[in-house]
């Protein structure tokens, strides 16, 4: 009887430690290639199983040396490279003789960004190759969320992603948003990434969109004498009360010039940020990631908001991708125009400290339901966090999962407002680097709740 007893004291307690020991991250989908309704052929893909796609049209790169345009930007010159980059020399990979007409290459659709919103998934699919048919897409769940490998939708609709089609449409996005009153936030940097031929074909824009009309309800040109290029535009941060939605702010880190833009949504103007702070740790640049090693510079690359405080201001969190540090700065520091032009910042801007070795991370996001930062980490290939009522040290950065094999490169994560946690990972620097197997799972989204998440790590 005693027995008896252990034992179900022994199962218990072994359920009960299995559980604090961390749930990880929940695979949601996974995709060796990316497939959309409408891939731009004429045809409607609607049929869930119709197949690949036709034989004329090449689903893997061809293996012939790059075509170099000569143009202004010139190689030479770097010792070093963002993620943005594409080296000469292990370009040969890419597919030089894709046909620039061609609406679909399945090979060349490398997913971006993921966030969630009430039974949509937006899925980004930045344009660094010629075939991506929409660089704006979701993925319907309540028709799709049982798909193991779900087609995406164009959003808002196709019509909007054809970039040739007008000076009003997108050309490519990395990463959305959406914001406490029900829009769709995101930087369309007006940029074709074409390896060694790099084209800005507009000025990078901010986008708006009411999510619960699907209508763009505005479109903000970055002028040129703020922002060169939309190259470092990777992502893009809302700072608003839900019922004060014409005074939103927007955060957005430019990853190559290392500045840090302000958007005032009433005002429709924009200032520029610069700091030290902002640029990359030459000691944090040597990545090895998906068996491919490799040096990046990228600079400041996420902002994620704390808690409101008592005067309505928000600690602004960042840090650069090339780093394992974390910076701190008020968002009345950040709201104030004439504060961009000052000489000196001061002690404005704050070094919270060092996450820990290997902890270079894409995004990060604040959850307000458990107080913690969650941070896609490129170097783990997993999801780190952090309790901010804890002091920020390395003992107190935490780790939620990591999995070389199937979490390589996290390039999103994002909260809904449920309280999930929504991460992609895209295997990008294979993909750079090297060629990405097709016979292989490439691409994934993971989910999980943040009381989950934290469970079991130091920022329970
Ligand atoms: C856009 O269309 C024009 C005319 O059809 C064509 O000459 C040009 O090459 C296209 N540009 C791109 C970037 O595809
Ligand atoms: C990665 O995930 C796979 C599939 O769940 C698992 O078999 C493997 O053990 C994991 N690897 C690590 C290092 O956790």
């Amino acid at each position: 009887m005693l027995s008896s007893h252990l034992l179900i004291c022994l199962i218990w307690w072994s359920h009960f430690v299995f559980i604090v020991q961390g749930d990880g991250m929940i695979e949601v989908f996974k995709w060796k290639q990316m497939d959309f309704y409408n891939r731009g052929d004429g045809r409607h893909n609607v049929e869930a199983n119709q197949g690949h796609q036709g034989s004329s049209r090449p689903d893997r790169p061809y293996n012939s040396a790059p075509v170099v345009f000569p143009g202004k930007y010139s190689r030479l010159k770097r010792e070093s490279f963002t993620s943005r980059d594409t080296p000469l020399g292990v370009s040969s990979r890419i597919g030089s003789n894709d046909n620039a007409n061609a609406p679909y290459i399945p090979y060349n659709n490398v997913p971006m960004g993921a966030t969630h919103f009430r039974g949509r998934l937006f899925v980004t699919m930045p344009r660094r190759r010629v075939g991506i048919p929409s660089t704006l897409n979701y993925i319907d769940l309540s028709r799709d969320g049982r798909e193991r490998s779900p087609k995406l939708h164009a959003y808002p609709n196709f019509a909007l992603n054809q970039f040739n089609e007008s000076s009003q449409n997108l050309v490519s996005v990395y990463r959305t948003t959406v914001d406490d009153c029900q829009r769709l936030w995101f930087i369309d940097t007006g940029m074709l990434e074409y390896p060694n031929n790099r084209q800005q074909i507009r000025r990078p824009s901010i986008w708006i969109v009411d999510l619960n009309t699907d209508r763009v309800i505005k479109r903000f040109e970055i002028p040129e004498s703020l922002v060169e290029t939309g190259r470092g535009l990777a992502s893009i941060t809302i700072d608003v009360q839900p019922n004060k939605c014409g005074e939103a702010f927007a955060y957005i880190p430019d990853l190559v010039y290392r500045r840090l833009y302000v958007y005032h949504l009433s005002d429709d103007r924009i200032w520029a940020f610069e700091h030290n702070y902002f640029n990359f740790d030459p000691l944090a640049g040597d990545l090895n990631i998906g068996g491919q090693s490799f040096r990046w510079d990228d600079g400041i690359f996420s902002t994620t908001l704390g808690p409101r405080q008592p005067d309505g201001s928000r600690d602004v969190y960042f840090h650069p991708m090339a780093s394992t540090n974390e910076f701190v700065v008020s968002s009345r520091v950040l709201q104030l125009e004439s504060n961009a032009a000052r000489a000196d910042h001061g002690s404005d801007f704050r070094v919270l400290g060092g996450r820990g070795p290997s902890t270079q991370s894409t995004m990060h996001e604040y959850d307000p339901r458990t107080g913690v930062i969650f941070f896609a980490e490129i170097q783990k290939n997993g999801v780190g966090c952090w309790k901010t009522s804890k002091p920020f040290s390395v003992e107190n950065h935490g780790t939620v999962d990591s999995n070389a094999s199937d979490m390589i490169y996290p390039s999103d994560l994002t909260i809904d407002e449920e309280g999930t946690i929504w991460m992609m990972s895209n295997s990008m620097p294979i993909f750079i680097y090297s060629t990405l197997d097709t016979d292989v799972y490439n691409f994934r989204i993971w989910r999980q709740s943040t009381s989950k998440a934290k469970r079991g790590t130091v920022c329970e």
